[in-house]
């Protein structure tokens, strides 16, 4: 999978992606993520990239120009299956997007910033708009790693354990069961006997207990969705 981020801080997307799960995906060339520099697209000599807000108001908006021109110049290069934008007014980041974007091919995921981008940008080149969650952050970038990160995962191929996706939290509208390591004994704290019983049907039959009991609990309202 090919991912292109238009960013006007590409230094904030520096890290994320060259660690852990996502570095081992570029790595086995799984995942490319290439971040641009909308800068290289700003008007005149100070490389102008945003402006004041037609019909008055605090707060600069991200101008139509050099957006339209770098989502071209890439376009021209590939077809994409979607153009995010990363934006609180957007739908709900959540583990069913995540799974569907995972079998896409090229995705664009454009980053705003201080007031938003020009309207006709979202209306002309974003095929989805994504938020991940109700707050507000001070620009796409944080939220665009989230959800590169929630997509790379997926990608077959990437865990090392192919199936261990599967058992995530949400993936089966259940949040995950408690997990367990070395020592079985830790301050007189003891594990669970039945993890240690090595009667895997009962295992299993205990974690979807657990997962449950924990969805009950914490997140009702993942089980009221299913009726
Ligand atoms: N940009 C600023 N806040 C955001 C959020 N909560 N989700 C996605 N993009 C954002």
């Amino acid at each position: 999978m090919r991912i292109d981020i238009i960013t006007v801080l590409p230094e904030l997307l520096e890290g994320p992606f060259r660690h852990s799960i996502l570095k081992r995906a570029s790595d086995k060339g799984l995942l490319d993520v290439q971040v641009h520099d909308l800068r290289a697209f700003g008007l005149g000599k100070h490389r102008q990239v945003d402006d004041y807000q037609f019909g008055g108001g605090a707060g600069m908006v991200m101008m139509a120009e050099p957006l339209a021109n770098c989502i071209e110049q890439l376009q021209g290069e590939r077809t994409y299956d979607e153009i995010i934008f990363m934006t609180p007014d957007g739908q709900r980041l959540e583990q069913q997007t995540a799974n569907r974007l995972s079998m896409k091919e090229n995705l664009m995921i454009l980053c705003g910033h201080y007031k938003g981008i020009d309207e006709r940008i979202r209306e002309h080149f974003v095929t989805l708009e994504i938020s991940i969650g109700d707050y507000v952050l001070s620009g796409g970038e944080l939220p665009a790693a989230v959800l590169v990160d929630s997509i790379g995962r997926l990608i077959p191929g990437v865990l090392n354990d192919e199936t261990s996706a599967l058992f995530d939290s949400f993936q089966d509208r259940l949040l995950a069961p408690p997990v367990y390591t070395r020592p079985a004994e830790f301050r007189g704290w003891a594990v669970p006997d039945i993890l240690l019983s090595g009667h895997q049907q009962a295992i299993d039959d205990w974690r979807y207990e657990q997962s449950l009991q924990r969805t009950r609990e914490r997140r009702p309202d993942l089980l009221d969705d299913e009726a």
